[in-house]
């Protein structure tokens, strides 16, 4: 009965001192109790993306091994044209303007990851969306994703190939839950309802065969390893 106590009390101290970290070191630059920016204003105004949706958003492990050791994925910083410079051919990012982001020790990613992860209030979104198994030849995908649909226009799918005003994806099959991805391809607004990716209106269709090519891109960034 003692024991069970002590494991209990444990149990619950160690999610208020997450709770208390989240608070402290992340809340000036992150929103964690939402509800996300609802103008342009507030939008603009962000330091850091949202998390207050963290727990339908992020694979766990991304966020346990991320926050020990974060590399950067909007290449531009949160407003792209914050960190520009006239380049000799065309602009060019300014690295001295972005900051790395803080890293965290194990223990405390761990359990900032997991209370993060208790952050679900679109479970709504979410449970709309089926992921098929199945696979996409690379350069299928990348027509797809280039030509097709105009993607590349603000995306990487590798390190210095692609746009540069919006998240990287070629590791965001390792850092989004795959239901996510979809859900977010199939209508940005619903998550953030000021966000300038577009609603390209992407079929369910269209949609797993981008869930399918990240998947293939992940792989080969874990392979490059
Ligand atoms: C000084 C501001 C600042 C502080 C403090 C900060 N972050 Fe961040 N965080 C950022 C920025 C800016 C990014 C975007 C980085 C990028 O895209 O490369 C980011 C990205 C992230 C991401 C990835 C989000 C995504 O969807 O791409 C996570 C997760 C995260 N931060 C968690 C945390 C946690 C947990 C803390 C506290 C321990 C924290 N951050 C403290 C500014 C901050
Ligand atoms: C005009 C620029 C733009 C275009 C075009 C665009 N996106 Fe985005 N995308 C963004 C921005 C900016 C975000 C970050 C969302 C936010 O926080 O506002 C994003 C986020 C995403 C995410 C979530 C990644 C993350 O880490 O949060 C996925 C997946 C994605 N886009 C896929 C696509 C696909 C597929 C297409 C083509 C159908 C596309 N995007 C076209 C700008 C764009």
């Amino acid at each position: 009965m003692k024991r069970y106590f002590l494991v209990l009390l444990l149990a619950v101290s160690g999610n208020s001192l997450a709770d208390g970290m989240l608070q402290r070191d992340c809340a000036s630059c992150h929103n964690i109790t939402g509800p996300v920016a609802q103008t342009l204003k507030k939008a603009f105004a962000k330091k850091g993306p949202d998390l207050s949706y963290a727990g339908n958003k992020y694979r766990q492990e991304w966020l346990v091994s991320w926050l020990q050791k974060p590399t950067r994925i909007r290449p531009a910083g949160m407003y792209y044209g914050d960190h520009i410079k006239p380049g000799a051919k065309s602009d060019e990012i300014d690295p001295a303007t972005l900051k790395d982001h803080i890293a965290i020790s194990n223990a405390d990613a761990a359990a900032v990851a997991a209370e993060l992860m208790k952050l679900k209030p679109h479970d709504d979104l979410i449970a709309k969306e089926k992921i098929e198994p199945g696979s996409i030849d690379k350069q299928m995908g990348e027509m797809n994703f280039d030509k097709f649909w105009g993607c590349m226009a603000c995306h990487l799918i590798e390190p210095e190939y692609g746009g540069m005003s919006g998240p990287e994806l070629y590791t965001v099959a390792k850092r989004l839950q795959p239901e996510f991805i979809a859900s977010f391809i199939r209508n940005p607004q619903a998550w953030e309802p000021k966000t300038w990716m577009p609603n390209k209106g992407a079929s369910s269709g269209s949609i797993q065969k981008f869930v399918q090519y990240f998947e293939v891109l992940g792989k080969e960034s874990a392979n490059a390893k």
